[in-house]
């Protein structure tokens, strides 16, 4: 397997993500990208978050980009008519998430950071991240699915695939099958050490990617589970060749995120997921209060040895100088 320690470096946008001190630039905002023109919809259980077509979110990002907000990270969401079994429309080249992400490298070049997310669940009848064998997740299946996602995300112009399925060995699967496609500069952002929380609630909502039956304990980290496997799952993913190595979700795992940060070479991020950011809009509609949550959330990230954040604040923060 080839290292390509130049990947986190290939860009200032890149490199300004992964290497500086400053919570300004290690900010990512997450986005739910839908088909159409146009759409601008209200995320109820996200207050401030919208699910929104190409068109729209070019407008939103070009308003991101001039306040330094330079991260994006998008989740494609899927109508039902085009969900199937297998997830055949998550990797299809003509899929809206393809021209969202060329439309955005067009416009915004290097100065943008394009991470995609990919996994399953949003593209499955069933809702699971995986291909199900007599309802069970199949590993090895669901990880060449995975890479024909990741290549056709990266042929597009993405700068990072996010992985975050919790399959084995997927890390290694994609990094082999985008150095066979000659996509050598495209990195990987590796969910390595994500658990099977109750805090992805709103997400799910959002994205409409609840599994109909079941739930995601057969991939995700047992909540239970000690610093062993976290170091396991973190470790294992750097040696695949991740380049960023993420744990989620962040509150509740401070803990892990030092105990991963202080064992692990590549930058370190943290998902301050939905459910998370839906505690802190819900327990007050003050700005200001809101605002110093946020900054004091953010700095214990930061100290707890995280380069970088994704986080659904991060407009509202930068926007409002709250940090
Ligand atoms: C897809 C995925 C999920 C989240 C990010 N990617 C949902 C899940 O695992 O069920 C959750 C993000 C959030 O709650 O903000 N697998």
């Amino acid at each position: 397997m080839n290292l390509r320690p130049r990947i986190n470096r290939w860009t200032h946008a890149r490199r300004d993500l992964n290497f500086s001190s400053q919570i300004e630039s290690s900010l990512v905002q997450p986005h739910f990208v839908v088909a159409g023109e146009g759409v601008d919809e209200p995320i109820a259980s996200m207050p401030g978050i919208h699910r929104q077509s190409t068109d729209v979110l070019l407008q939103t990002i070009a308003g991101d980009m001039k306040m330094g907000l330079k991260s994006h990270m998008l989740f494609a969401v899927l109508d039902e008519h085009e969900k199937d079994a297998t997830a055949s429309a998550a990797s299809s080249k003509d899929m809206h998430l393809i021209h969202a992400i060329r439309q955005l490298k067009s416009q915004f070049g290097d100065d943008i950071v394009v991470m995609t997310d990919v996994c399953l669940c949003t593209a499955t009848d069933h809702g699971h991240c995986g291909i199900l064998h007599n309802e069970n997740i199949d590993n090895d299946l669901s990880v060449t699915e995975l890479c024909k996602i990741a290549v056709s995300h990266a042929e597009a112009g993405a700068d990072y695939i996010s992985a975050s399925d919790m399959m084995d060995g997927r890390v290694l699967a994609i990094r082999g099958a985008l150095e066979n496609a000659g996509l050598v500069n495209t990195g990987i952002l590796s969910y390595s050490v994500k658990y099977a929380s109750s805090f992805y609630g709103p997400f799910r909502d959002a994205a409409d990617s609840a599994p109909s039956f079941g739930d995601r304990g057969s991939h995700q980290m047992d909540i239970r589970s000690g610093y062993g496997e976290a170091v396991l799952e973190a470790t294992s993913d750097e040696s695949e060749g991740a380049d960023i190595i993420m744990i989620k979700p962040a509150l509740a795992y401070l803990d892990v995120v030092r105990k991963v940060a202080d064992v692990v070479t590549r930058p370190v991020a943290v998902y301050n997921v939905s459910g998370e950011y839906s505690l802190v809009m819900s327990s007050t509609s003050d700005e200001e209060s809101r605002g110093k949550m946020v900054r004091e959330i953010f700095h214990s990230f930061k100290r707890a040895g995280a380069d970088v954040i994704v986080s659904y604040h991060a407009r509202e923060a930068l926007s409002r100088n709250w940090l």
